[in-house]
């Protein structure tokens, strides 16, 4: 069984339930804790909002429950550090004391700086368990903030690679044909995606080829209109400037997302406006809309695919 640990965030929790179960097919609790048995993935390194994923080695009622389970499982491991995890964080149990009595039960070296192995405990008012950690996000995102161009019209680092998750997987190749300063560009190819971009604006795509070398990123970026673009891809991921103090009209943007089916079966595409409607009125047949509100606004993401269930 694998557990995986994601982000806990009121107004973020319907992306990050979308994202965990696009990369890893399980779905988190409340506690943003998700156990499956088979998963799709157990490399979670690259996501935005997954922290942690474990193989779990036991499961136990309470900590003193633990203790005893460990005393039976004759644990050895050599360059070891246990990890604690208390969820919420406010919970009243003594993590020092837990990674010193649980180490005390491992056979073998600890090594906190570089260890071979990590053990973690995890702890929630009904719950714990322990296991061994696979893989962790390693927040990439986080060093893609501060771009050579910023534009407050960018959307979050984060929030474009939860999107690119929710619908490509590495060696994908995917569009973005409204890229302004390239967000989505430089995170999908960070993220081992071929990502080509287009903009109908001459200074956002100068800005993201500029954005994009700041962090050492070659690709093709064109100046090209949205409506007209052609080619094959395995997604589409943009942010369509549509939604409230919208500068492109109705018309326009029924119009690039019309052309979106004639370059992939997928789209994950947001939005200051729930545009279901429209989606199915050019060919979508399954649409999932994620609502993400920040403050007084709410952007939509669309997960959209052409057939159901690819
Ligand atoms: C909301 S912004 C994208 C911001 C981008 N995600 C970023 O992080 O910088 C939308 C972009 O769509 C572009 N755009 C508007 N109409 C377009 C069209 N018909 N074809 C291509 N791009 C278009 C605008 O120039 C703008 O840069």
């Amino acid at each position: 069984m694998y557990l995986y640990i994601t982000t806990r965030s009121e107004t973020e929790k319907e992306l990050i339930k979308a994202e965990c179960y696009a990369i890893t097919g399980a779905n988190p609790d409340d506690n943003g804790i998700a156990i499956i048995d088979k998963p799709f993935n157990i490399d979670i390194s690259k996501s935005a909002y997954i922290k942690t994923c474990l193989k779990i080695i036991t499961h136990a009622n309470d900590i003193n429950d633990l203790y005893a389970q460990l005393d039976n499982l004759s644990l050895n491991s050599h360059r070891f550090r246990i990890s604690v995890v208390k969820i919420p964080k406010k919970l009243e149990v003594d993590s020092q004391k837990v990674m010193h009595e649980v180490g005390a039960r491992v056979e073998g070296n600890p090594d906190l700086s570089d260890p071979k192995t990590t053990f973690i405990v995890v702890i929630t008012r009904d719950d714990v368990w322990f296991g061994e950690v696979l893989s962790e996000s390693i927040k990439t995102w986080d060093e893609h903030i501060h771009k050579a161009q910023q534009y407050s019209s960018a959307l979050p680092t984060r929030l474009a690679r939860a999107m690119i998750n929710l619908v490509a997987s590495p060696n994908d190749k995917i569009i973005d044909p409204c890229c302004g300063s390239g967000t989505i560009l430089i995170e999908a190819i960070s993220m081992g995606i071929k990502a080509f971009g287009c903009d109908n604006n001459l200074l956002m795509v100068q800005a993201s080829i500029n954005n994009l070398r700041h962090f050492g990123i070659n690709t093709m970026v064109a100046l090209a209109d949205a409506r007209n673009i052609k080619g094959k891809f395995d997604a589409v991921v943009t942010d369509l400037p549509y939604g409230k103090n919208c500068p492109i009209d109705d018309k326009t943007c029924f119009e690039i997302l019309d052309n979106l089916p004639n370059l992939a079966l997928k789209s994950a595409i947001v939005t200051g406006l729930d545009i279901s409607d429209l989606f199915m009125k050019v060919g979508y047949k399954k649409i999932t809309v994620i609502p993400v509100p920040k403050g007084s606004l709410v952007r939509y993401i669309h997960v959209a695919y052409i057939i159901p269930d690819i």
